[in-house]
C-alpha cells in the first residue's frame, strides 16, 4: 500500500483546511464519520465517548486502508486509540501544531465540539494529546502553515530518502511557514538534499572539512576558513565573498554553511550579502549550532570591540541537523554546547527541562526538543522585538566575558555556562543555580571566571548591543523554568556581586 499523508493535531489546528488545500484525493475522517453516523455532537451525547471512539477508529482505519485516498485528516482524538497509532507507522504523519490559546481563539465558543465546551477540560486535553501527536509525527507543521501544505510537499518528500526516524520540523516566521529543519541521524551519509535553488557552494572550516568534506562532494564550489571564533570577522567575510565570486556563484545558487556556529553565522552573513542575498542551507555540526544557532536567521560577524556587532537577519532555506556529526566533536566543544542545551531547557521548562535535569545531554531527541523551543520563540518574534530576547538568558554576562577576554579564553558555550550562573543568582533562584552548577560541572564546564577582572566584565556589559540609547542594559531573568522575563533592570551593585562571585 502506498503511504498516505496523514494529518493529526488538536481541534482548531486546521486539519480540514490542510486537507481541503490538498484537493480531491484528501479526506477528513470527521466528515466521513458524519456521512456514516450523523453529527458528531449528537452521536456523542446519545452514545457517550467510548462508543464514539470505537466508531471513529473504524472510520479512521477504513480511510487509511482506502486505496483511493492520498491524504487523510484525522479527528483530534483519533490518535488516542492504540490501533490507530499502530496503523500510522506505515504512513507519513504530519502534526499540525496549534498552541492552546491559538486553538481556543480559532474555535471561538466551540459550542458544536463536545470536548471544547469546558475550558479546563479543553486545556487538559490539549496538554495530554500534544505529546501523543508528537510521538506519531514524522513532520511538525505550525498551524499557521495549514493552507500552505501543498507547497511544502516537496520538502516533506525529502524524508523518503532519509534514514528512518528522521524528523522534519517546519519553522514559522512572521505568521507563515518559512523553511524545513531536518533533525536525525545519518542524514549526511544518506546525502539528504533539501529543496534549494541552483548549485550548492559550501562554506565550512578546515576541521569540519576534514571530517565531512565528502558530505557535499557534488557542490560547485567550496571555501574553508580557519576553525574558531577568530574567523568570524569582516575580513573573513571578504575572503568568502571573493572565493564565491571566483568559483562563479550566481544569484540563482545557494550557500551551504557546513559547520558550527562560527561557520553558520559567517556563512549566513555572506549569503545574506553576496549579490544582495542568496539562500543559505544551514548544516550545523556542533551541539551549539544544532540546538540553537542554525535556526532563527541571525547571522553576522564580530568586531574587536564587541561580539556579533555587524550582521543581518537572513532566515535559512533549510536546516539539516545530523546528530551523528556530534560523535566527532571534541569533548570540550560538546560541553560548550551543553550550556546552550541547559539554557534552552530552562527557557522551555516542562518536559525538556525534566529531561535535561534527569541527565539528557546530546541525544537526537534532546536536539529536536531544543530546536523546537528555539523555533517556537523565533516564530513569536523574529526580530528581537521582545519575546525572542528570552534566548539571551545568561548571554548578557556571557558576551561580556567573551569581549573582556578577547574571545580567546573561553568558548562561547563556556561563557554561557558562567553567564547562566550569574543570571540565576540575579533571578534569586539559589537552589536552581546550585542544581544548574552541578549539571554544568558534570560536563566539565567552568564554574569560575578567570583571565579577566570582574570590572572588565561589568564594563563590557554596559556596552552590550541590547542596550538602547542611554537606558540600562536589559537582562533576561527567570521566575522559574519555563518562565523567563525579558527587559529586567538589574542594579549595578547586584550585577557586580554576581560577577565577582564567579571570580571568587
Ligand atoms: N546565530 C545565532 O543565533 C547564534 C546563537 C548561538 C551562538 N552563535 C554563535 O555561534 C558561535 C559558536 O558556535 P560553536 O560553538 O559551534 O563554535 P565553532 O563553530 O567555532 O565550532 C567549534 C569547533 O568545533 C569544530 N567542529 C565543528 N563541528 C565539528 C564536528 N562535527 N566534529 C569535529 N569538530 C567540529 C570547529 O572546527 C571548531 O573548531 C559563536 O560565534 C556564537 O556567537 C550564534
Amino acid at each position: 500500500m502506498t503511504p498516505k499523508l496523514v494529518l493529526v493535531g488538536f481541534m482548531g489546528a486546521g486539519k480540514s483546511t490542510a486537507a481541503a488545500a490538498l484537493g480531491p484525493g484528501a479526506a477528513d475522517t470527521d466528515e466521513l464519520f458524519v456521512a456514516r453516523h450523523g453529527p458528531i455532537a449528537a452521536f456523542f451525547d446519545l452514545h457517550g465517548e467510548a462508543a464514539f471512539r470505537a466508531a471513529e477508529e473504524e472510520v479512521v482505519l477504513g480511510a487509511l486502508a482506502d486505496p483511493g485516498l492520498e491524504a487523510v485528516a484525522l479527528g483530534g482524538g483519533a490518535v488516542g486509540a492504540a490501533g490507530v497509532r499502530d496503523a500510522l507507522a506505515a504512513h507519513r504523519v504530519v502534526h499540525l501544531d496549534v498552541g492552546l490559546e491559538q486553538a481556543r481563539a480559532r474555535l471561538g465558543a466551540g459550542a458544536e465540539r463536545p470536548l471544547a465546551r469546558d475550558p479546563e477540560r479543553f486545556a487538559a486535553l490539549w496538554a495530554e494529546r500534544r505529546p501523543l501527536y508528537e510521538t506519531v509525527a514524522d513532520v511538525t507543521l505550525p498551524a499557521a502553515g495549514a493552507a500552505q501544505l501543498p507547497e511544502l510537499l516537496e520538502a516533506i518528500a525529502v524524508l523518503d530518502a532519509a534514514p528512518a526516524g528522521t524528523r522534519l520540523v517546519f519553522a514559522e516566521v512572521a505568521g507563515r511557514v518559512a523553511y524545513p529543519a531536518y533533525v536525525g541521524r545519518g542524514l549526511l551519509a544518506a546525502g539528504l538534499r533539501p529543496p534549494a535553488p541552483g548549485r550548492a557552494f559550501v562554506v565550512t572550516d578546515g576541521a569540519v572539512a576534514r571530517h565531512y568534506g565528502d558530505a557535499f562532494a557534488d557542490a560547485a564550489g567550496r571555501v574553508a576558513v580557519m576553525p574558531g571564533e577568530a574567523s568570524k570577522t569582516i575580513a573573513h567575510a571578504e575572503i568568502v565573498w571573493t572565493e564565491l565570486a571566483r568559483a562563479g556563484m550566481t544569484r540563482a545558487d545557494h550557500v551551504v554553511a557546513l559547520g558550527g556556529g562560527v561557520v553558520g553565522d559567517l556563512g549566513g552573513f555572506c549569503a545574506a550579502t553576496y549579490q544582495r542575498g542568496v539562500p543559505v542551507v544551514q548544516v550545523p555540526t556542533t551541539l551549539v549550532a544544532q540546538v540553537d544557532s542554525a535556526y532563527g536567521g541571525k547571522t553576522g560577524v564580530d568586531l574587536a570591540e564587541a561580539k556579533n556587532y555587524v550582521g543581518a537577519y537572513h532566515q535559512p532555506a533549510a536546516v539539516i541537523a545530523d546528530a551523528d556529526t556530534l560523535d566527532t566533536l571534541p569533548a570540550a566543544e560538546r560541553a560548550a554546547g551543553y550550556a546552550e542545551v541547559v539554557k534552552t531547557a530552562l527557557i522551555a521548562g516542562g518536559p525538556l527541562w525534566e529531561r535535561v535535569r534527569g541527565g539528557a545531554v546530546a541525544d537526537a531527541a534532546t536536539v529536536l526538543a531544543c530546536a523546537q523551543t528555539k523555533l517556537a520563540v523565533v516564530a513569536a518574534d523574529e526580530r528581537d522585538g521582545g519575546a525572542r530576547q528570552v534566548l539571551n538568558l545568561g548571554h548578557t554576562v556571557a558576551h561580556a566575558i567573551e569581549t573582556a577576554t578577547g574571545y580567546t579564553a573561553y568558548r562561547h558555550g563556556e561563557a554561557v555556562a558562567l553567564g547562566l550562573l550569574a543570571a540565576l543568582r540575579l533571578s534569586g533562584l539559589d537552589d536552581l543555580r546550585a542544581e544548574v552548577a552541578e549539571l554544568l560541572g558534570a560536563q566539565g564546564l567552568p564554574a569560575r571566571l578567570e583571565g579577566c577582572s570582574p570590572e572588565a566584565v561589568v564594563d563590557a556589559v554596559a556596552r552590550d548591543k541590547k542596550r538602547l540609547g542611554e537606558a540600562p542594559v536589559p537582562f533576561v531573568l527567570l521566575a522559574a523554568p519555563g518562565d523567563a522575563r525579558v527587559g529586567e533592570v538589574v542594579e549595578p551593585r547586584a550585577l557586580r556581586a554576581a560577577v565577582e562571585e564567579l571570580a571568587a
